[in-house]
């Protein structure tokens, strides 16, 4: 079984054994009623043993795909309910077998049932690590309760024969001491829950650069502030673009409108596109009433003060205002640019945009256009078809499937997104190339059919040894993209998005019948691709990232959060890095959602999957961690800077799971504090 669905049936498992315990406590106490109920009690205490037996091979099983899956269950969870439950079978289940049982015999019942639902707390505001002070407060909450059971039904309605007065004052004292002591175990758990969300509040002034949550710092020789990481100034050529971000009403190819967010009145926005070795310095104006916009090079490692991040690498610019970005173009493939100032709400708005290097010519293939100078104006013709292309040029394209105002779009190069299926003629013998990108939350199926294809490169690198497959399918994480690549045929071929037929792209050489969606294997890019992984020498540090969810402080307020290592924004730590450190990240995900993680300004290489190697340098920026699933990789630490990591399931991000690392020395003037203005996550 795999641990998604281990992890799914202990869940149902979890309820089980706190509603058996509950019910098989509730029908102990009754049970000297009559002989019905003492049955019944005594089968449900015996239901109740063995959910709890079934619960702990769970466990067992659970710790053999990582003790990051187990440790809250084996630690915590199951003791507190197991101690108590071995005690009801030794004493209570011989005593209801017997008529006439005496009240003490629903104690450990009554114990385990405590336990239980100790548990279902823990499983809602324990991950992992265990944090010490909670399973410390589930444990005295339990065992007071207990006390406190113990107390009330061994004393006054019935004292022992012989006893005296003094005994019995002497009961009621202890009663009313264990009393106390609940409600002192109780109040302190109050307060600390108090405190922590106390704590966990988002101040005015938050200096990222400075919170490093005081993990491995070493003596640091010298700082350096991001707004010291810049791009070159200048560049022997220089492609200018400049981007308004302005709120418009889109017309779909279908005519209908849709009210967005955008930059220069389209969504997306206008494709920035460059050869490698050119200068790319793109103006961001912002003319968006009352919100601040930044511009982030999705999956570009850019200079750190490049990065457009808000509160880190620089303010939001705010309305009237503008920044200008400049990074030089050397890592040629398909990227994409948005807002990073409350990005769950400004991307899903339209705040998005393509952005494509081509490799430079080979030599003997002639120089680039001698001044590359050019401005991207307002949007194209809404025609929904581009112009047939010749054979021998490749057909190179973008493609982003996004949901705006609610209708799913496909939207090809710049021309105005179509509702559901997006139209491209080429003629046959052409070859084509697809940048298709995730730019919603959600993660993407797509399907390629009528050609045979390769996945050419994923997230902006080429992918070695990417064969052909005919109608395979593959998952494209949020954020994330992949080049597909095939032979235009003489039939049109389908690039279809969640398997459906009316989403996606259709390219057609002219007439013909589009074919049926792509209904082949879901591959896997981590083992697609061939030629193993390079040599990369030894690890300088290892961290995990622990990704769940559940009931946490956020921003001095519980939410339903979205965990790394049991921590929430602004205080997952990270270690700082040294530059050069190689680092190794493994990542597992106890929780039942998919995070497509995305660490800013680095490519990492994915080293396994579920501890399947990978069989091809796979080097990503955004991946796709589903629920179960470990995945290993390693970061080259090659671009110093105060760098974002988060979930690029932006509203999981918004959500808690967003953090920061940052290299020793790196400083930020920037602040991202309530009173800043600035929203990074
Ligand atoms: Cu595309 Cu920090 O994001
Ligand atoms: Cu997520």
């Amino acid at each position: 079984m795999t641990t998604a669905r281990l992890l799914a049936l202990d869940h149902i498992v979890l309820a089980l054994v706190a509603v058996l315990w509950l019910g098989a406590g509730a029908a102990t106490v009754a049970a000297r009623r009559d002989r019905r109920t003492r049955l019944a009690a005594l089968a449900l205490t015996l239901g109740a043993l063995a959910a709890t037996g079934g619960r702990l091979a769970l466990a067992v099983a659970l710790s053999r795909s990582g003790w990051w899956f187990a440790a809250d269950k084996l630690l915590l969870a199951l003791p507190l309910v197991a101690v108590p439950a071995l005690a009801a079978a030794v004493l209570s289940v011989p005593r209801l077998l017997r008529p006439d049982p005496a009240p003490s015999t629903a104690v450990p019942v009554l114990a385990a049932a405590y336990g239980a639902a100790g548990g279902v707390l823990a499983a809602l505001t324990v991950s992992y690590p265990v944090p010490p002070v909670t399973a410390a407060f589930l444990v005295a909450l339990v065992v007071t309760a207990t006390v406190i059971t113990r107390r009330r039904l061994s004393s006054p309605a019935d004292p022992p024969a012989g006893s005296s007065t003094a005994a019995a004052l002497r009961a009621r004292g202890r009663g009313r001491r264990s009393t106390t002591a609940g409600i002192a175990v109780l109040c302190s758990a109050l307060v600390w829950a108090g405190l922590s969300a106390w704590s966990s509040r988002i101040p005015d002034r938050l200096d990222l650069g400075a919170h490093h949550s005081g993990q491995g710092v070493r003596p640091v020789t010298g700082t350096r502030p991001v707004t010291d990481l810049r791009g070159p100034a200048t560049g022997a050529a220089v492609r200018r673009f400049t981007l308004t971000a302005r709120p418009a009403t889109v017309i779909l190819a279908s005519g209908r409108r849709v009210e967005a967010w955008t930059f220069n009145g389209t969504v997306p926005g206008p494709t920035i596109r460059a050869r490698q070795g050119e200068l790319v310095e793109v103006r961001l104006r912002n003319a968006m009433p009352g919100l601040g916009v930044t511009l982030h090079w999705h999956g570009y490692d850019v200079p750190a003060g490049e990065d457009g991040v808000a509160g880190v690498t620089q303010d939001a610019v705010r309305p009237g205002g503008e920044f200008v970005y400049r990074f030089l173009a050397e890592d040629p493939g398909s990227y994409w640019y948005h807002s990073h100032d409350l990005s769950d709400q400004a991307v899903r708005m339209g705040l998005y945009g393509m952005l494509v290097v081509d490799p430079a010519p080979a030599p003997g293939e002639g120089p680039a256009e001698a001044s590359p100078e050019e401005t991207a104006g307002e949007p194209a013709g809404a025609s929904a078809e581009a112009p047939a292309t010749s054979p021998g040029a490749v057909s190179d394209h973008t493609v982003s499937v996004h949901v705006l105002g609610g209708v799913p779009t496909t939207a090809v190069d710049d021309r105005p997104p179509a509702e559901g299926l997006a139209l491209l003629r080429v003629s046959p013998g052409t070859p084509v190339r697809l940048r298709v990108t995730g730019t919603d939350n959600a993660r993407r199926t797509l399907g390629l059919s009528g050609a045979p294809y390769r996945i050419s490169a994923v997230d902006g690198r080429d992918l070695p040894g990417a064969r052909e497959v005919t109608g395979a399918r593959v998952r494209l994480a949020a954020g994330g993209r992949y080049d597909l690549t095939f032979t235009m045929p003489a039939a049109p071929v389908l690039l279809s998005v969640d398997d459906r037929a009316d989403l996606g792209l259709l390219v057609t050489p002219g007439p013909g019948a589009a074919p049926p969606p792509a209904a082949g294997p879901l591959l896997d890019v981590t083992v697609y691709g061939s030629g193993g992984l390079p040599e990369l020498g030894s690890f300088d540090r290892e961290v995990t990232w622990v990704l769940d969810r559940g009931l946490a402080m956020l921003d001095g307020a519980p939410a339903l959060a979205h965990t790394v290592n049991g921590e929430v924004w602004p205080d997952i730590s990270f270690p700082v890095v040294r530059e050069g450190d190689l680092v190794k990240i493994t990542v597992a995900n106890r929780g039942r959602d998919t995070h497509p993680m995305h660490p800013h300004g680095h490519h990492v290489l994915v080293l396994s999957r579920n501890g399947v190697p990978a069989t091809a340098p796979v080097w990503t920026d955004t991946f796709d961690v589903g629920p179960g699933e470990v995945w290993e990789v390693a970061m080259r630490a090659d671009n110093p800077g105060i760098w974002m990591s988060h979930c690029h399931d932006l509203s999981h991000a918004a959500l808690g799971m967003t953090f920061h690392f940052a290299y020793e020395g790196v400083t930020t003037p920037y602040d991202a504090g309530h009173a800043s203005g600035n929203h990074p996550e």
